[in-house]
């Protein structure tokens, strides 16, 4: 394939536009991602459509809400020389093959998805009854295989858009064809190790429970938000032996601390030698000196806006290149290239 200049396989994935990042979207995406651009191409998008399928009502916030995101990608790590970052709308060219493929997509197809289902039931507050949310999925068919992505890093809740982007791809490949050759590789999904990242309530760290770390807080908002986390509840008083492994902190210890810390938070905590104060200082200790470096990075950039927009500018216009030749692969396939053939050309 004369588009891909080098061996490494291509991973492609995207994050919605939600504003700033907490601790929950590093471990359990960012990091791997920033592992990841040594070993792979890769793509990392800003999906703006796909925050619109949800909160189409009001837009203003969208654009910043995207460059919030960039922001704290840069700041975890992501190097514009190792990655291509844009933003999806950035793009077009996703727009046209999520057309094509809602031609072939099958409604079934989509009413079966499971985050359609649930999101339908629990999202009441708005109306979810549009087009664009039950096609949301096709749309990521399309973010995917417009680069012919080999792999995609997603959470477990994203498994089955992948697998729908599969069955999208072979039926695609079934109908069209040049020449005999499929334009579609079969994308693997690619799970994400599910550290838990708890939250101060001890529930999975989630924006909208309002219990994150934002990877932006600054050193005295960490300890604070640390110090009112809830602990092993059985461990009431001070002279009450607790046990890590069902305490929250303990939980963020096992992720952040070193084998040493962890070593003296196990013995402190099952023999009542520690507090739980102290306990949680080492915690945002471990917190603050990862996201120390994250912000200091993140400065440079808010700084001078214009780097980021640099970095968008270049990153969307080597995205435009690859996904334009895929779509000519597309066109060609179905018959509805540009310009004029000549009877029988084909
Ligand atoms: N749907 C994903 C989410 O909500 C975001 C996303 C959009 C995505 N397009 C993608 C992820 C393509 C992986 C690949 O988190
Ligand atoms: Fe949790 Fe640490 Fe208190 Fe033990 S000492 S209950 S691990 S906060």
């Amino acid at each position: 394939m004369a588009a891909r200049s080098n061996h490494r396989k291509r991973v492609l994935s995207g994050m919605r536009s939600t504003g700033k990042l907490h601790l929950g979207n590093y471990v359990g995406a960012l990091d791997n991602w920033v592992r990841m651009q040594n070993d792979y191409e890769c793509f990392f998008f800003v999906a703006d459509w796909h925050a619109l399928t949800t909160d189409y009502a009001d837009t203003s916030k969208v654009k910043d809400s995207s460059v919030e995101v960039l922001l704290d990608w840069l700041a975890a790590g992501l190097d514009p020389e190792r990655c291509t970052m844009f933003i999806q709308s950035h793009v077009p060219q996703h727009a046209e093959l999520h057309l094509l493929f809602s031609m072939i997509t099958p409604l079934g197809w989509l009413e079966r998805v499971p985050t359609y289902k649930e999101q339908r039931e629990n999202i009441t507050e708005k109306d979810l009854g549009t087009y664009g949310f039950l096609g949301y999925p096709v749309l990521q068919a399309a973010d995917i295989l417009i680069y012919k992505g080999d792999f995609v890093p997603v959470g477990e809740d994203q498994v089955p858009h992948v697998e729908l982007t599969r069955e999208i791809a072979r039926r695609f490949n079934m109908f069209y064809n040049r020449r005999g050759t499929s334009v579609f590789p079969e994308p693997q999904p690619l799970l994400t190790p599910a550290a838990k990242l708890p939250g101060t309530d001890g529930r999975k760290m989630s924006k909208s429970y309002g219990n994150t770390v934002m990877l932006t807080d600054p050193e005295p908002v960490v300890r604070q938000k640390l110090k009112t986390m809830v602990t092993d509840p059985a461990r009431v008083r001070r002279s009450d032996p607790g046990n890590p492994d069902v305490c929250p902190v303990g939980d963020l210890h096992k992720i952040f601390s070193s084998p040493d810390t962890m070593a003296k938070v196990n013995a402190g905590c099952r023999s009542a030698g520690i507090g739980c104060i102290e306990c949680k200082g080492w915690a945002a200790d471990a917190l603050v000196s990862i996201l120390n470096p994250m912000q200091e990075r993140r400065k440079k950039y808010e700084e001078n806006p214009r780097l980021a927009w640099d970095i968008l500018e270049e990153g969307s216009s080597r995205a435009r290149k690859v996904a334009t030749a895929t779509l000519e692969e597309v066109r060609d396939a179905m018959h509805m290239s540009l310009g004029y053939e000549a009877e029988g050309s084909k």
